[in-house]
């Protein structure tokens, strides 16, 4: 039997985090957080205080990348991040962490590591996964390939009322900054850089609700799967 994977793609507070989690409920599929992963692994190297180190104790670091201990636990609803044996579900949502994340995205070598990781999510009935380079690198055969994005202004308006509504205190000019920061630094890195698949189909959510996003998302995979 196929096992279905649907890649999703795009910068982060385009919506592709809920919109992810929406769909993989929909079609009783698997989700990877695929950001999630280099979350944790920017944290545990900062905890480890290697981040700054990344190039003098690279074998170190791959090392740590690869044998990373995570849980992912679902429960009702929600699914709990576990680093270590620590829960860590806030923790790595800050912006803090995104940074470390960001950092950890740019060298090869824990891309690499990571790859087997990401690739163990396919299991049936179906895979939606969340990222940067799902179509492009990790999963090039897949099925329905959409590239989500939506302007930097909107999206640092949604990230700033997600962190509100997580109780942090944020500024929307230090959001924006860190936003288009953080995208020059994804679009242009060497490896992986962010961008659409030759083969995706793209959204452009800056002014579409989730709904009408999600509408436009499974009228295209259904054409896919059903192909
Ligand atoms: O989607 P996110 O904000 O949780 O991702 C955190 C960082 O990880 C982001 O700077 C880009 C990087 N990332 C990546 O390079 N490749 C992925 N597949 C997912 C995330």
């Amino acid at each position: 039997m196929t096992v279905h994977i649907i890649t999703i793609d795009g910068p982060s507070g385009s919506g592709k985090g809920t919109l992810a989690a929406k769909m993989a409920k929909h079609y009783g599929y698997h989700l990877l957080d695929s950001g999630a992963l280099y979350r944790l692994l920017g944290l545990s190297l900062h905890q480890k205080e290697l981040l700054d180190a990344l190039d003098t104790r690279l074998d170190e670091c791959v090392e740590i990348a690869t044998h990373l201990d995570i849980k992912f636990e679902t429960k009702d609803e929600t699914t709990a991040i576990i680093l270590d044996g620590v829960d860590v579900t806030q923790t790595i949502r800050t912006e803090r962490v995104g940074e470390f994340a960001s950092k950890v995205a740019t060298i090869p070598e824990l891309r690499k590591a990571l790859f087997d990781r990401q690739r163990a999510f396919i299991q049936s009935p179906g895979l939606v996964a969340d990222g940067r380079d799902m179509a492009t690198a990790i999963f090039p055969e897949a099925q329905a390939k959409i590239y989500l994005t939506a302007s930097a202004e909107s999206r640092a308006e949604r990230r700033v009322k997600q962190l509100q509504a997580m109780g942090l205190d944020v500024k929307m000019s230090d959001i924006l900054a860190n936003i288009q920061a953080r995208d020059k630094r994804d679009m242009e890195r060497a490896v992986a850089p962010l961008r659409p698949a030759q083969d995706a189909y793209q959204i452009d959510s800056s002014d579409l609700s989730i709904d009408e996003v999600f509408e436009l998302m499974t009228r295209y995979v259904n054409s896919r799967i059903e192909a």
